[in-house]
């Protein structure tokens, strides 16, 4: 996998890493503020990826563009990923509120799918931030930052794990079902939010 990123990305690619580091070390910096101020860590873990060859070359075909690394620069959000997993759903907003404070990297988009779940249940809130990228044509790149509670991202891994499993019979009522776990997680994130502030006031 390594290899076959290596070579596709070609001469990106130690730069797409180092920048892959440099944004981990600005989340964690960020977080460790705020578990810092509040006593506690909001956060869960923090992963971070660089899209594999194979999966960069399927969706720009997907949406119609040149398969090249090139293109993928220029054309997609989401070569190098991060995914902040929170305990609260408050957190995720705390969080994005910290990312634009610090102003280090640009927010140029903002996806609320929390407050504005997916018509499949999805929850989570998306960034894109753009940061300099030297070797770029545009001098710059932009990455996505997905932020979500444990309970949303369990359901969307649960999700994903599914979406490859293509030949099912009752496609209709799974996907009724998983839409209706989407919600009862929900609403249990705000249950545990209602107890974490109620513990917290003391
Ligand atoms: P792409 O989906 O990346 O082409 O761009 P987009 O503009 O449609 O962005 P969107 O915000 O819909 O999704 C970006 C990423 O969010 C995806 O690559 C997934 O990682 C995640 N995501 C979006 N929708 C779903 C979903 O229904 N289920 C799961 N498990 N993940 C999702
Ligand atoms: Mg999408």
């Amino acid at each position: 996998m390594e290899e076959n990123q290596s070579a596709y990305y070609g001469q990106y690619y130690i730069p797409l890493q180092n920048l892959e580091q440099e944004i981990l070390q600005w989340l964690r910096k960020l977080v460790d503020a705020y578990a810092k101020q509040a006593g506690e860590t909001p956060v869960e873990h923090i992963r971070s990826r660089i899209k594999t060859a194979e999966g960069m070359q399927e969706k720009l075909h997907k949406k119609g563009f040149e398969t090249t690394a090139d293109s993928a620069l220029a054309n997609v959000s989401d070569i190098v990923g991060f995914r902040l997993v929170t305990h609260f759903v408050g957190e995720v907003y705390d969080i994005v509120e910290r990312m634009k404070q610090d102003g280090t990297f640009r927010i140029v988009k903002e996806k609320d799918y929390i407050a504005n779940p997916k018509p499949n249940g999805y929850r989570s809130y998306h960034v894109i931030l753009e940061c300099p990228f030297s070797e770029a044509e545009s001098g710059t790149i932009r990455v996505e930052v997905q932020l979500r509670t444990i309970a949303m991202d369990c359901w969307a891994s649960l999700e994903h794990e599914m979406k490859y499993k293509k030949h099912i019979d009752n496609v209709e009522l799974i996907e009724r079902e998983l839409k209706r776990c989407a919600g009862e997680m929900a609403s249990t994130d705000l249950t545990m939010q209602t107890l974490r502030d109620m513990i917290r006031k003391g």
